[in-house]
């Protein structure tokens, strides 16, 4: 695949039609162009919900009497099943529609399945698909009641993983400004990487670092505002926190590494390679991790990990951003 990918959607300017006229968050598909401000109050609002019940959010009334609707296209563990949690948690109800037997696979296109949700009065689509800029799409074509949220779309965005990470990474170092944070592996077809980046910068994080093969590599990460690194040696070198990436096979058309095991030797994530970081540095993955692949097991599940950690902050902040962009709705 190349890194000029083309999309089905037309991306629209980034973050326009994401706010009110008010500033308030009203869909959520991208984190380009968001204020600072609304990825802070995003942080707080999802803390208020963290610390409600000491672990995991209890549930709330603040959403009874929404429905929303979960739409993935797409394969998801995570970011299905806490965006499910979440909207349950703020007393929502949760149509989740299974797009294996949607009418969709019988020939009815995307928008007349959306038409059938709007005429059952839903309020919000949480939508992940496998093609750039579909949120964006459907957020174009849908009424304006209604809000869209973006769990993921090819390889454009996942900004609400990009949040989760944020606030994973800021109740282990609440100074941004100090910190120094590594992305390592398949950053040219991760959605999850593009939305970190932008959210690191917009946050102030003091220096972002790649480490990747140049083939994983996007032609134009000197203008993301990262520091590429050649070696995981160097790259991780008294890092705060590193961010592993899963080798993205499903988007890549051709050959990008030479095998599994030659990208673990040169780019997995080993034992000894976690000693390289700060004293007190963390291991990050969005999941899901391949073992063995972009990391070595005994760090998967080490000291420093908090891959679990960030599933289970997932919830807050899904709540949080679920709630903020309801909040722009007439009652
Ligand atoms: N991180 C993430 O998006 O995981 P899932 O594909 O399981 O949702």
């Amino acid at each position: 695949m190349s890194p000029t990918q083309p999309t089905l959607f037309r991306l629209s300017p980034a973050a326009q039609c994401q706010l009110d006229e008010e500033g308030r968050l009203r869909h959520f598909l991208t984190i380009e162009g968001l204020p600072a401000a609304l990825l802070e109050e995003i942080l707080e609002t999802a803390q208020s919900f963290h610390t409600a019940s000491g672990q995991a959010a209890r549930k709330v009334p603040l959403l009874r009497g929404k429905t929303i609707v979960n739409l993935f296209f797409e394969a998801s563990t995570r970011t299905r099943t806490t965006f499910e949690l979440a909207a349950k948690r703020l007393s929502a109800d949760v149509l989740n529609l299974d797009m294996a037997t949607a009418a969709t696979t019988k020939g009815e296109s995307l928008l007349d399945t959306l038409r059938n949700l709007e005429a059952m009065h839903c309020d919000m689509f949480v939508v992940r698909h496998h093609q750039s800029g579909a949120a964006h799409f459907i957020v174009r074509h849908v009424a304006e009641h209604i809000s869209v949220i973006n769990a993921g779309d090819g390889r454009h965005a996942h900004p609400t993983q990009a949040m989760l990470d944020m606030f994973t990474l800021r109740q282990h170092f609440p100074d941004f400004s100090a910190l120094t944070v590594v992305i390592v592996g398949d950053i040219l077809h991760s959605r999850v990487a593009r939305s970190e980046i932008q959210a690191l910068r917009t946050l102030g994080v003091g220096e972002i670092r790649v480490v990747a093969p140049r083939t994983l590599l996007p032609r134009e990460a000197a203008s993301l505002g990262v520091v590429p690194f050649k070696s995981m040696e160097e790259g991780l070198a008294g890092a705060q926190a590193v961010i592993m990436l899963r080798l993205q096979k499903e988007r890549m058309h051709g050959s990008f590494v030479p095998n599994e095991a030659e990208y673990y030797q040169l780019y997995g994530l080993t034992r000894a390679r976690v000693e390289l970081l700060a004293e007190d540095g963390i291991v990050m993955h969005p999941g899901p991790v391949n073992r063995g692949v972009e990391a070595e097991s005994a760090v998967v599940d080490g000291p420093r990990s908090v891959i679990l950690k960030q599933v289970r902050n997932g919830i807050a902040v899904r709540m949080a951003i679920l709630s903020m962009a309801m909040r722009s709705h007439a009652w």
